[in-house]
């Protein structure tokens, strides 16, 4: 097992009503004044956002609002924000929303005490240093960036989809989780949801680090609790204790907790960012086609660590590593295709991919060779994507 320093600042208050201590836990955690960033709209219908209105009116809280995140979110509205915040001397965000709204709430909050262009931190050009506080009202288990200090932001003019990561800076200080209001999901988003919290976990377990048993039990754990939840999830989208399952499953599979003591992968990100950029697919739904096709290469090329997953998850019996892997890779195809999820890039929209421009970007984003398990360069790049025709 390697050291690892694992910091986790983020106070999570999760159950029914967790939403009603947005004004008290606002108050005491990103001060009087405060910026609320939401997405399209699904927060004002459902009736979320008065109740978050009326909760920081009664405990003092001014609030100005940013809003019309779209999914795959850009830019444009981060800049927006910005001038926002120091026009009214913002003093800490509340994303109510998912990943999209969260990770914009997070591009705001590093830009606005940062004199250059926030995407300086994208690009690497900058290390974050200083943030203002962020709190969440997680309404989408998926991205995990209700727990995590990442922050993905597309640039739209040349669709650059880039990370910036950090240990803790940009972790929300509160993250309100209440599994109710996951109800009004569209099955899609759901289903994109959970292939998202489960290639957190792959990108963790897929690792060349030996003796990590207890990290890799871990992920195992939160894997089949998952495979477990899901069905019921999608049966029945009102299932209380399912939706709390799946919820908190997201929040563990990417706060860090699965790549405890191990270098971790990400190869199967790096790949989906450029889909995801390109085409405006949802990430999670673009995932569910990239991490099979990795994991058929992987039989052929590493077979070991996929083996272990598909017998440790899968109850795959099969001896040989090879064979095990690929078997796993067929269970987890399966069970995409069991919540509707697409597992071809057909099925995903994409009737040619510009197989060619994805590798161009990939390795201007992710460096000639990335990955962790696996170095991945151009060649094996393209026949990934070959894999997920
Ligand atoms: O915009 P609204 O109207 O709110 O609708 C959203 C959006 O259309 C809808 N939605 C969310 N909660 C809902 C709801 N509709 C009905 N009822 C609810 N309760 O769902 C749609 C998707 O929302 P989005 O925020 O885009 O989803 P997600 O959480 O999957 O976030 C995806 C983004 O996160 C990035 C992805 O690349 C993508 O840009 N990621 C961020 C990470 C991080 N910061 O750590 C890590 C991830 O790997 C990922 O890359
Ligand atoms: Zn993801």
């Amino acid at each position: 097992m390697n050291n690892f320093t694992f910091h986790t600042p983020t106070q999570y208050i999760f159950g029914r009503d967790a939403e009603m201590k947005a004004g008290e836990m606002s108050a005491k955690l990103l001060g009087k004044n405060i910026l609320v960033v939401i997405g399209g709209g699904s927060v004002v219908r459902s009736g979320l956002l008065d109740r978050v209105f009326a909760s920081l009116d009664a405990a003092g809280v001014a609030h100005s609002l940013l809003k019309g995140v779209k999914p795959n979110p850009t830019d444009r509205l981060v800049y927006e924000g910005i001038d926002i915040a120091r026009r009214e001397n913002i003093t800490g965000i509340l994303a109510v929303g998912g990943g999209s709204v969260i990770d914009t709430a997070k591009a705001v909050a590093l830009g606005a005490l940062y004199d250059g262009d926030f995407w300086d931190f994208y690009c690497g050009n900058a290390k974050p240093e200083n943030a203002l506080p962020v709190g969440t009202i997680l309404t989408i288990p998926a991205a995990g960036s209700e727990g995590s200090g990442n922050s993905v932001i597309t640039r739209e003019a040349d669709l650059r989809k880039l990370g910036v990561r950090t240990d803790s800076i940009l972790r929300p200080l509160f993250s309100l989780m209440n599994p109710e209001l996951t109800f009004t999901l569209p099955p899609e988003q759901t289903a994109a949801g959970i292939a998202d919290m489960m290639a957190h976990i792959f990108e963790r377990y897929m690792s060349p680090t030996a003796n990590v048993e207890l990290t890799d039990r871990i992920s195992e754990g939160i894997l089949k609790a998952i495979i477990e939840e899901a069905p019921k999830v999608m049966a029945n989208p009102e299932d209380y204790d399912a939706r709390a399952n799946i919820m908190w499953s997201g929040t563990l599979a990417h706060n860090g907790v699965c790549g405890t003591g191990r270098v971790e992968d990400w190869a199967c990100h790096g790949m989906e960012h450029e889909l995801s950029a390109l085409y405006d697919v949802t990430h999670g739904a673009g995932l569910a086609v990239l991490i099979p096709a990795w994991l058929a290469y992987m039989a052929q090329h590493a077979p070991a660590k996929p083996a272990q997953l598909a017998r440790r998850v899968f109850n795959i019996s099969e001896p040989d590593d090879t064979q095990a892997a690929l078997l796993g890779m067929t269970a987890l195809r399966n069970f995409f295709h069991s919540l509707s999820l697409p597992v071809t890039m057909a099925e995903l929209g994409i009737e040619n991919p510009d197989i060619p421009e994805l590798v161009r970007r990939v390795l201007i984003n992710k460096g000639e060779k990335f990955g962790g398990y696996y170095i991945i360069d151009a060649d094996i790049a393209i026949q990934i994507y070959r894999l997920a025709l």
